[in-house]
């Protein structure tokens, strides 16, 4: 059978005027994505042939802030100039959807929702001119109840500011979510009126005139009522941060990965971690991680666009950022490594170390308070307590490059550009402004004098 095409129909025109923000609601984020680019994403599974989005205020923050996504997923924007109502925004989408199509329509502050549960909807037009997605929720507050006859078809959609006392007590809710051909629904927008309370164009009336008109119409009820639970303030924006953020760690845990708290664990973005990893609490991933298997991340650490290899162990309050880590690695506690940090196996940095742009060859070590930056250090070096590169003439930044099997004593200076040969010894508290050669010593601090019985100022009495 031939694959009816499918186009969504993004409902983001409203004010979302509860959220007190000067941000469109939609460009509100939720595990770092904005809540409109969570519903894109879970359309984008079905491969439709358009995704129109239904825009009206804060118009341009919205467009400008999908602009990065707009390119890669088939956006459209259609601007409905003023709000009169659901249908109305459907109905301003609708010259740009062809007839012989599928149409889905989402509301952009519905992020849960998974793409299975659309696929499902969408489904149910091979034997249905429109399906809609409902679900029941303990408390209905605010919510459009779906009516059943006797029998339990469809009757309608009653909202809540029309409803009787009765009707108010359903606990079955329209989710804002439907499937619909094309060409019927061409047909039912135009006959929808405003004689509600709200005096608008309620989307939902189509289920009582596709009733009217003997269009065959069901409705399929998602389990889980989070999927459909819309964002209309921020307590509602973090109760589904929390939900969307549980739903990741028990993921990651059913693939092998222990949390001390999974309830304390932040991921915002992609992240791939190995199994027998441990995370302990208030860990935060951003951007693309790929963390290996039997890897120990301490508590309080940030691991942003980096990869760790197996084995290592991040210590607590380390914070890693666009960074690479070998296997065995050993990190922090109070790490800082900063973009361009590439560490070979059984590296180990220590406390109070940052590094930027530096190539740690396997083995190497800098274990305390040093900063090491725009420098590569050879396999088995050691870097001791205190040690800086000296990058930075106030203008332009310079290179230091480190042998093998160098040991660099502590509280030393190497002012780059300089090289430092394999084998080479540099003293502690040394001043290096000039190449040392491979297996040499080099030494610049002033000789030790003693001066004997030497007597110390006193304070003279007043
Ligand atoms: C709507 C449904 C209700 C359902 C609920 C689920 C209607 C009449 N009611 O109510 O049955 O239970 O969603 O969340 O459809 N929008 C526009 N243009 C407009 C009006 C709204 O684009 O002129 C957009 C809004 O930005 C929002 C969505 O449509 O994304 C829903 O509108 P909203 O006013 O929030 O409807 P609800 O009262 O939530
Ligand atoms: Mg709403």
């Amino acid at each position: 059978m031939n694959q009816v095409p499918l186009h969504v129909i993004i409902l983001a025109a409203g004010m979302g005027s509860r959220m007190r923000s000067s941000v469109p609601k939609v460009l509100h984020c939720l595990a770092a994505k904005t809540l409109l680019e969570h519903v894109v994403d879970a359309s984008m599974a079905l491969d439709p042939d358009c995704i129109h989005v239904v825009v009206g205020h804060g118009k341009e923050q919205v467009i400008a802030g999908m602009a990065e996504h707009s390119a890669k997923s088939r956006l459209k924007f259609i601007e409905q100039v003023e709000q009169l109502g659901t249908a109305d925004a459907v109905k301003t989408a609708m010259p740009n959807v062809p007839e012989n199509t599928n149409v889905l329509i989402l509301t952009a502050d519905v992020p849960l929702i998974k793409s299975s549960t659309l696929s499902d909807v969408v489904a149910q037009l091979r034997a249905h001119s429109l399906c809609l997605l409902t679900t029941e929720m303990d408390d209905p507050t605010g919510l459009g109840r779906i009516i059943r006859t006797s029998d339990g078809s469809l009757e309608g959609i009653v909202e809540e500011r029309d409803a009787t006392p009765g009707q108010r007590k359903i606990t079955e809710i329209n989710s804002g979510i439907m499937a619909a051909r094309a060409a019927r629904l061409s047909e039912w927008l135009p006959l929808i009126q405003s004689n509600n309370a709200q005096q608008e164009f309620y989307l939902t009336d189509i289920v009582g005139l596709a009733n009217t008109l003997g269009d065959p119409i069901t409705g399929i009820s998602v389990a889980d009522c989070n999927e459909v639970k819309g964002v209309n303030t921020r307590v509602q924006l973090a109760e589904l941060e929390r939900l969307w953020q549980r739903a990741r760690a028990e993921q990651l845990m059913l693939q092998g990965v222990t949390f001390a708290d999974p309830s304390r664990v932040d991921f915002r973005g992609t992240v791939t971690i190995g199994q027998d990893s441990y995370v302990d609490v208030n860990v935060v991933f951003e951007g693309d991680c790929d963390i290996g298997g039997i890897v120990s991340i301490g508590a309080n650490s940030v691991i942003k666009n980096s990869s760790i290899g197996s084995g290592s162990i991040v210590h607590e309050h380390s914070v890693l950022d666009h960074t690479q880590l070998g296997n065995d690695v050993s990190v922090g506690p109070f790490a800082r490594l900063r973009p361009g940090t590439k560490l070979g196996n059984g590296v180990r940095i220590g406390n109070f170390v940052e590094t930027k742009n530096a190539v740690f060859a396997d083995g190497a070590k800098a274990n305390h308070l040093s900063y090491v930056g725009d420098a590569s250090v050879g396999s088995n070096t050691n870097i001791g307590a205190g040690v800086i590169t000296c990058n930075y003439d106030g203008a332009n930044k310079f290179h230091t490059e480190i042998g093998e099997n160098v040991f660099v004593g502590s509280d030393s200076q190497l002012v780059a550009p300089v090289t430092i040969g394999d084998g080479a010894t540099i003293g502690a508290g040394s001043t290096i402004t000039s190449d040392v050669k491979p297996r040499q010593l080099a030494i610049s601090r002033a000789r030790q004098r003693g001066i004997d019985e030497w007597q110390r100022p006193v304070k003279k009495k007043k």
